[in-house]
């Protein structure tokens, strides 16, 4: 596994010679990114070795290096969820490759559903914690020393200074964020009324199928992270609604700009 990585990670040094100083997961609600960074090198990830292959047809996923408000960035454009039949080892090698690449910061999107009342559709919240609810640990099974701790601290899994300087960025922008607690399930079916109940009672402010396991990989080799999610649905025990992929989309689109503007204001003001 390690060589793997090294090998991936030196195949992508080779390419883009420098030390990103983010990696940006384009998750849903933060696509459009891509096309505000001065691009130097797009790599395909069926060109890259040992990269993992996206399921979605029509969405290859690809890495793009380049310059975004005078930071070095690499954007992961398409990520890879547990859902689709990737084990949890696929699902976080990109971000073993980040970390022996020199990248020190992650920066993560998502779309999710909110479960705490005060939250609307297309509103936004920064991560401040998250509750792990999949059923495979990313950590499980043989350690690798060479890259982290068997028993990882989890105190601080979203980076307080990033969340700052983000809240900052918004507050100035006049831009309404929100700070809580995600939860991640394995999906890939949306939440039933119970369950999102459940949720909730269990301390949750929103609820989604990815970046748990990337933030956990992350930290386990000292990363430092930071999350933003926008909620494209609200739900709970009491409401009975119908969530569709489309809505979710449309949502996300909405909130997009002003969430590209705060990671933007973010990646330009962290040191
Ligand atoms: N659950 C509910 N709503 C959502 C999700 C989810 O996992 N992702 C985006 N909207």
């Amino acid at each position: 596994m390690l060589e793997k990585i090294k090998q991936t990670a030196e195949f992508i040094q080779n390419i883009i010679q420098e030390t990103p100083d983010f990696a940006i997961v384009l998750g849903s609600g933060l696509g459009k990114l891509q096309e505000e960074v001065g691009a130097i090198h797009t790599l395909e990830y069926h060109e890259i070795p040992n990269f993992p292959q996206t399921t979605v047809v029509g969405h290859g996923g690809k890495l793009i290096y380049g310059i975004l408000e005078g930071k070095k960035v690499l954007m992961m454009s398409g990520r890879f969820h547990y859902y689709e039949g990737h084990s949890m080892e696929t699902v976080t090698f990109p971000f073993r490759v980040f970390k022996l690449l020199g990248i020190q910061n992650l920066i993560v999107s998502n779309a999710s559903g909110g479960v705490n009342p005060n939250f609307r559709v297309a509103d936004i919240m920064i991560i401040e914690d998250h509750i792990n609810m999949m059923p495979e640990h990313p950590l499980r099974g043989k350690n690798i020393d060479e890259l982290g701790p068997r028993f990882v601290d989890m105190s601080e899994p979203y980076n307080r200074k990033m969340i700052a300087v983000a809240e900052e960025v918004a507050k100035n922008l006049e831009i309404k964020v929100h700070k809580g607690c995600y939860v991640a399930l394995q999906g890939p079916t949306f939440e039933t009324p119970a369950e999102y109940g459940m949720v909730r009672a269990i301390g949750g402010d929103a609820v989604g199928m990815s970046t748990v396991p990337e933030v956990i990989v992350a930290k386990h080799m000292g990363m430092d992270c930071f999350g933003i999610s926008i909620i494209t649905d609200v739900g709970g025990p009491e409401i009975a609604f119908t969530v569709s992929h489309e809505e979710v989309l449309q949502a996300a689109n909405k909130a997009m700009p002003n969430v590209i503007k705060i990671v933007k204001g973010l990646v330009k003001n962290y040191q």
